[in-house]
């Protein structure tokens, strides 16, 4: 098997080696390929894995290359991880915004458009090459907006693509710190889109949870109030912060010290120079202060799926095709969908809680019209999006918004002419 990273410089990397190493019965991969265009990280990369891979006792190839085509050329799978413009976009993402006291985030409202302008055209380059050079191959990407990005390459190419986010097991994850209990007992209905959607019907062995047993699962999710949790009687994205507390938040982050994406800046410094250390071969401590986790075990679980034919039920990313009924068809969503070496195929989805069908269907809507602007260069569509957007809508500040936005990533969209 060969394994492809793009994005390959990327602190969470080594991660993947670690869940190689822990299936190496079930997953033989020959080759790990890694592909970044930032050669000093590649390399730094490189060495770290090799150290790592000697640490875990994992008998595979380590390549790098700085060609795109070499590294997706017979791929059977490519794990794409890139974060276009790095931290120092990210952060004019999150302060352009704020500065109108509007939610400034990397992957929602305003800033998080402007991260899928920058990437949209670089994601569906990608795919395209995986036409021609792995076209048996699959995709996971973990590069976000992973919904916006996997509604573009799934609309403008014929791709293998299956879009993640580690949300889809976070209950899992939840489950396991409050009751201790294993993964494979606790079961959910799940709808809605990436960052955007809700948890509901809990069961641990097919029986369903107690109200108790619910609110100790809810208390984990630390990002929304567990007074909101229990009115709405289902488990809202940790996300969903920024809409249902948009004041408090965006109060909140004006008045700290640094944006999340400076704090992020100051930890890469630490691991990248752990990474560096020709004598060390562990991960850094200061990952475990980023954000990300659980992303190698997803990725891994739909590898497992695909290439052992594993009938697997996961939350994925795919185009709606009818399952969630107020949403057209070419509509992106985060549903479950059982994985096998056939690839998707959607879950029904039973249970749409009642006060989420506006929100989900609004972001939808925004979204939709961001991927098309991405891919046009449309600067009115850019506003149609805005103006779709729950977190932003108001038109005097969309037409703040959008020189501003444009002009701080003016390197980075060749598709617009301004
Ligand atoms: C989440 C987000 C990612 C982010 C990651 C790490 O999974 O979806 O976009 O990169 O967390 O968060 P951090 O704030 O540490 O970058």
């Amino acid at each position: 098997m060969k394994f492809t990273i793009v994005g390959a410089g990327s602190s969470y990397t080594p991660e993947l080696l670690e869940e190689f190493a822990l299936r190496r019965e079930s997953l033989p991969v020959d080759e790990v390929m890694l592909y970044d265009i930032n050669e000093l990280r590649l390399n730094i990369m490189k060495g770290f894995c090799e150290r790592f891979t000697k640490k875990l006792g994992l008998d595979v190839l380590i390549r790098s290359t700085l060609n795109l085509d070499e590294a997706l050329e017979g791929a059977d799978f490519v794990d794409t991880q890139i974060r276009v413009g790095g931290n120092t976009q990210r952060v004019l993402d999150e302060k352009i915004p704020l500065q109108y006291g509007l939610v400034g985030q990397e992957t929602t409202g305003a800033g998080g458009m402007m991260k899928a302008f920058r990437t949209i055209p670089v994601m569906l380059e990608i795919a395209r090459r995986m036409e021609r050079l792995s076209p048996d191959g699959w995709m996971i990407n973990y590069t976000n907006p992973t919904g916006l990005v996997t509604e573009a390459v799934t609309r403008y190419t014929k791709a293998n693509i299956a879009g993640f986010c580690s949300g889809g097991i976070f209950p899992k994850m939840w489950a396991k710190k409050a009751l201790g209990i294993d993964y494979s007992r606790v079961q959910y209905d799940y709808v809605g889109l990436n960052h955007m959607n809700f948890i509901s019907n809990i069961t641990i062995d097919g029986r369903p949870v107690s109200s108790e047993e619910f609110i100790k699962i809810a208390a984990e999710n630390d990002s929304v109030d567990l007074e909101l949790i229990k009115l709405l009687g289902v488990i809202p994205s940790p996300y969903l912060q920024w809409y249902y507390h948009t004041r408090e938040k965006v109060q909140k982050v004006l008045a700290a010290p640094l944006t999340r994406g400076e704090e992020v800046q100051l930890l890469e410094k630490e691991v990248y120079e752990a990474y560096a250390d020709p004598e060390n071969s562990d991960k850094p401590s200061a990952l475990a202060k980023r954000g990300g986790g659980g992303y190698s075990e997803v990725a891994m679980n739909f590898v497992n799926a695909v290439y052992n034919n594993v009938d697997t039920e996961m939350v994925v990313n795919v185009p709606n095709q009818g399952a969630v009924s107020f949403l057209p068809d070419s509509a992106v969503v985060e549903i479950p969908c059982l994985v096998n070496a056939r690839g998707m195929s959607a879950l029904n989805v039973p249970h749409i809680p009642p006060m989420c069908w506006g929100l989900i269907s609004a972001v939808k809507n925004y979204e939709s019209l961001a991927v098309e602007s991405a891919v046009e260069g449309n600067i009115q569509k850019m506003k149609w999006a805005l103006l779709a957007h729950p977190l932003v809508m108001d038109y005097e500040l969309v037409e703040k918004l959008v020189p501003e936005l444009l002009e701080a990533n003016r390197r980075y969209l060749p598709q617009f002419k301004f």
